[in-house]
């Protein structure tokens, strides 16, 4: 679904990326973690095409994103990608319903009565039916944040990209939204889904796999379960920082693995 390989940029000569390597098959969820400014915002750009590297490949779906000459084809791969941006992205001057259905007039064949169906399901499903003809600068930071998740999926995209899609929202409503995602993704089969977070706990809480970013390279890519108590250092440290804060309660919530509990909360 997306390979990357030896993907390299620099920003004024100073090199950002230095050798992305890694793959998401088709079905799969990942968590793209890493420090803020390491990245990950500029990795899901390159994905999109919207960003070219200096060096490296990127495919999309069997396509060399960087190599496709003609805008209809270009255009045809990212019909079937979904994406929410980290600020919502929404057009302030359109109306919940009316983003979503820009949106699947642009990227999809539905019908007016399939359109219309998907607004109620989704708007539905994340709980904010009775938004539907109010204006996007009219909702919460939160209820923006659902209707950007829900227009990323109601596109039915073979792929979808989430870029720190619980930065600034408490605890809560972050789960809530990943578990959004997650569900509304779990009824599409085979839909490859990606969020870019600094989050750790919101990592693993959203995918199994983490692809950890650091200092322009991979620097870890497997079940975080595993990561956290046979990693190598650094992701050991960064991993278990982040989680040795939370109450017992809470990191029980968590799964974590029996060794890393015994070896923090006794
Ligand atoms: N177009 C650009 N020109 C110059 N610098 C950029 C550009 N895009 C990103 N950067 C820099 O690259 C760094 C990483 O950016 P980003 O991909 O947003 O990281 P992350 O999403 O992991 O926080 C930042 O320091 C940012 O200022
Ligand atoms: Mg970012």
């Amino acid at each position: 679904m997306i390979h990357l390989k030896g993907v390299k940029v620099c920003f004024n000569n100073v090199p950002l990326l230095k050798d992305i390597t890694f793959s998401v098959s088709p079905g799969e969820r990942i968590s793209l973690l890493g420090p803020g400014g390491c990245g990950k915002t500029t990795i899901l750009k390159m994905i999109l095409g919207l960003l070219s590297p200096d060096e490296g490949s990127i495919e999309l779906m069997g396509h060399n994103i960087l190599t496709m000459t003609s805008d209809t084809e270009r255009r045809k791969v990212l019909r079937r990608v979904g994406m929410a941006f980290q600020q919502g992205a929404l057009f302030d001057f359109m109306t919940v319903r009316e983003n979503l259905i820009f949106a699947m007039e642009h990227m999809t064949e539905f019908s007016k009565f399939e359109m219309d169906r998907r607004v109620k399901y989704f708007l539905d499903a994340v709980k904010i039916a009775r938004t539907e003809h109010q204006y996007s600068f009219e909702l919460s930071g939160g209820m923006q944040r659902r209707v950007g998740i829900v227009r990323a999926l109601a596109t039915d995209p073979a792929a979808a990209f989430f870029d720190e899609p619980t930065a600034g929202l408490d605890p809560v409503t972050s789960t809530i939204i990943l578990n959004m995602i997650r569900d509304l993704a779990a009824k599409s089969e085979g839909q490859a889904l990606v969020i870019a977070t600094s989050n750790v706990e919101m990592a693993i809480r959203f995918a199994e796999r983490v692809v950890i970013i650091n200092e322009g390279r991979v620097v870890a890519d497997g079940a975080w379960s595993k990561l956290l108590i046979e990693g190598p250092p650094w992701v050991q440290h960064f991993l278990g920082v982040r989680l040795i804060g939370l109450d017992e309660e809470y990191a029980r919530e968590l799964n974590l693995p029996k060794q890393f509990v015994e070896r923090h909360w006794r």
